[in-house]
């Protein structure tokens, strides 16, 4: 009974690489796994929610018109060159389902995000991995395997890597006509992006989110900014009612409290000095990050990274092991940048695992 297409894909038994479990009570945990926002929302998002609970008995409005609106304010294109989604979890999958044929090839560079290869399986396509060489991006590699995909992913800044293709490399397969979504799940702690020029280009969307600096992962929203040719394809194929009312809601009053993502983007980014800074006087090789988390190679402290995460997560701190993401290996972990005391914590328990192992 089962399709073809989910019957391979069920056989090759690739699904989303949770964290692991540990047995402790992740309400209670500091959780730098899953980068999110350690100071979620704005508290302007907190009343917008209360105030918009009247009016849950209604259908959501499908075509999102006031978030479409802010965003494009927010990003500076006109409104119809804006799709939104259930998390751009939804939108990766609208993408393949647009645009990948049965035995399309889809260019992913590794690691990185999980849910490119998801989407591009459950839709009948077939992921084209390249390995970045020392988790570097060489556009003259990537170009080399251009020619054979339909599609390519790119995060920038890419998860867990932290770091990004240039603009010239990105512009450099850009015009080589196949379509490119460039992911920017981290672009507010980047502060650089491609979204403004995608309208303008025929084979560019660019995708965001609202589950990272603006703190509301928990309500699914995510958009895709490109030509607006491209644009209606997605919206004509996402079902009607798929961003809810509160979510709608809470996005289009994150996108007015500037002040907040503006505390919570210079936060981050003191913060994610101040541990990269920490983790390298431990020994550790930190990686450049632009993104809210940084990749580790925990090596140097004659580990590895399940040892690390589970010592952590016995103190009740979770951290990402990255030894079930492909093309990573059993040396690295991906910590998010947190609060100072969360930080704080974070180094002081990593010390004590030092001390332990000397
Ligand atoms: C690179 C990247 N893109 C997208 C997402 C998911 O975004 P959303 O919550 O909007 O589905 C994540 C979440 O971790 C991510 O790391």
């Amino acid at each position: 009974m089962i399709s073809k297409r989910v019957s391979e894909m069920l056989s090759s038994r690739v699904s989303y690489p949770f964290a692991r479990k540990y047995a402790i009570d992740v309400g209670k945990a500091i959780n730098l796994a899953s980068n999110e926002s350690p100071y979620g929302p704005s508290p302007r998002v907190l009343r917008a929610l209360k105030q918009s609970s009247a009016r849950i008995g209604s259908y959501p409005d499908p075509r999102a018109s006031k978030l479409k609106l802010a965003i494009s304010r927010y990003i500076g294109v006109e409104r119809d060159c804006v799709a939104v989604g259930n998390g751009s979890d939804e939108i990766f999958d609208l993408i393949c389902k647009a645009f990948v044929d049965p035995g399309d090839a889809a260019l992913i560079p590794l690691p990185t995000f999980s849910m490119y290869e998801i989407a591009c399986l459950i839709n009948g396509g077939m992921p084209k991995f390249i390995e970045l060489p020392n988790f570097e991006w060489r556009t003259a590699e990537l170009a080399r395997e251009m020619s054979a995909v339909k599609l390519a992913f790119m995060g920038r800044p890419n998860n867990p890597t932290g770091n990004s293709i240039s603009i010239q490399g990105l512009n450099e397969l850009l015009g080589m006509g196949k379509l490119v979504v460039v992911d920017e799940a981290y672009v507010e702690f980047a502060g650089y992006s491609i979204a403004k020029q995608a309208p303008k280009k025929e084979n560019l969307l660019v995708l965001r989110t609202f589950s990272k600096a603006f703190g509301l992962a928990g309500l699914r929203v995510g958009y895709a900014v490109g030509n607006p040719k491209l644009v209606e394809i997605l919206e004509m194929i996402r079902a009607p009612f798929s961003i809810n009312t509160l979510a709608q809601a809470a996005a289009v009053e994150a996108l007015r409290d500037r002040r907040y993502l503006r505390k919570v983007v210079t936060a981050v980014r003191k913060e994610r000095t101040y541990l990269r800074c920490e983790l390298s006087n431990l020994g550790m090789r930190v990686l450049p990050s632009d993104a809210n988390f940084l990749m580790i190679d925990v090596s140097p402290l004659k580990t590895d990274a399940s040892k690390i995460c589970e010592f952590l997560a016995k103190r009740n701190i979770l951290i990402r092991n990255l030894s079930n993401f492909r093309g990573v290996g059993t040396r690295w972990v991906r910590i998010t940048v947190g609060t100072r005391p969360q930080n704080e914590k974070l180094v002081q328990t990593l010390k004590k695992f030092k001390g332990g192992r000397k």
